[in-house]
């Protein structure tokens, strides 16, 4: 897979932050989306937002890649900001994402929808791609073997000629992220990869998110309402609620934070380790107002 990982510049071992969001406040018409969210991601980290529904989640990712533009605050990416610039620009800079509902080609093939992330890279655009002479043929062919590397990475050989919209769900999420991929990121920005899926198809989508981390060297955010995924994978997991960041850290620290256990006690609560410690926080709470004597 050396062909598909991402080259780092900065070799010199400092690691100096790829993505700097400071302080953005996003609103819509009175709705306060994000209210003032800064936090840093650094080089091939897996980082984690979680937060309940409407928390400001998605909304972040749309900040980052600008397609929202956010109203106070800055985003920097590799020191350089991001406000302003078009969202196809953020792509070409290495951000690529992936999206809450699936959004591919159903009539394409597979193969067809990862070469649609090519673009971005591609210098001679796919009209010349199609004549296929002389160096748009070069860059065509350049292009097939990276989609080919890709689908080799994310095992979908098997469905490589079929459309996408035949595919079982876990089988179309895996070929986005292959989209995503395609276009060579520096940062991969996943919201919600696991959504529906059953509990193999967590388990292989976890595992190539992993990857992509450790073998191809991508940092990536994970936006996950499946708190048992984001524990166990995420180096770091930032909580949002209202639009606000309530905790940060490593995965054991933040679930024991009792601001994210009231957060999630509104909620239905879907996560195991969450219940547990909430339990664990309660029982603490009376044993310490319990009389002594
Ligand atoms: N384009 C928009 N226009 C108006 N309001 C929006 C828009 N996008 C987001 N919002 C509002 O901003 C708030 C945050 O929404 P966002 O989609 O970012 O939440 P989320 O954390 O991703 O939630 P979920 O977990 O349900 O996906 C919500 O109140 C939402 O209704
Ligand atoms: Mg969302």
């Amino acid at each position: 897979m050396s062909d598909i990982r991402h080259q780092t510049s900065d070799e010199t071992g400092q690691a100096k932050p790829l993505l700097e969001v400071r302080d953005i406040h996003l609103s819509f018409k009175g709705v306060r989306a994000i209210d003032g969210i800064s936090f840093e991601v650094l080089p091939g980290e897996l980082f984690a937002i979680i937060g309940p529904n409407g928390a400001g989640k998605t909304s972040i990712f749309n900040s980052v890649n600008q397609v929202y533009k956010p109203q106070r605050g800055e985003i920097l990416w590799k020191g350089r900001s991001l406000m302003g610039l078009k969202p196809n620009k953020t792509a070409e800079l290495g951000i690529a994402r992936t999206f809450q509902n699936i959004a591919l080609f159903p009539h394409m093939t597979v193969i067809e929808n990862i070469l649609t992330g090519r673009h971005i890279r591609m210098k001679r655009g796919w009209l010349a791609g199609a004549f296929w002479v002389g160096p748009a043929k070069k860059e065509e062919m350049i292009n097939r073997g990276k989609v080919e590397d890709i689908v080799d990475f994310l095992e979908i050989e098997q469905w490589r000629k079929y459309p996408v919209g035949l595919l079982p769900y876990g089988v179309q999420k895996r070929v986005e992220l292959g989209r995503a991929l395609a276009m060579e990121p520096e940062l991969l920005l996943l919201d919600e990869p696991v959504a529906g899926m059953n509990l193999e198809e967590t388990e292989d989508m976890a595992r190539f998110v992993l990857d992509i981390r450790d073998e191809l060297g991508i940092a990536l955010i994970l936006v996950e309402h499946d708190m048992g995924l984001v524990m166990d994978i995420a180096d770091r997991v930032m909580v949002v609620d209202f639009g606000r960041k309530i905790a940060e850290g490593p995965p054991a620290e933040v679930q024991r934070n009792p601001d994210v256990i009231r957060a999630y006690l509104g909620e239905d609560f879907q996560s195991a380790e969450l219940r547990a410690a909430a339990v664990e926080a309660a029982e603490s709470a009376v044993e310490t107002t319990e009389p002594t004597n």
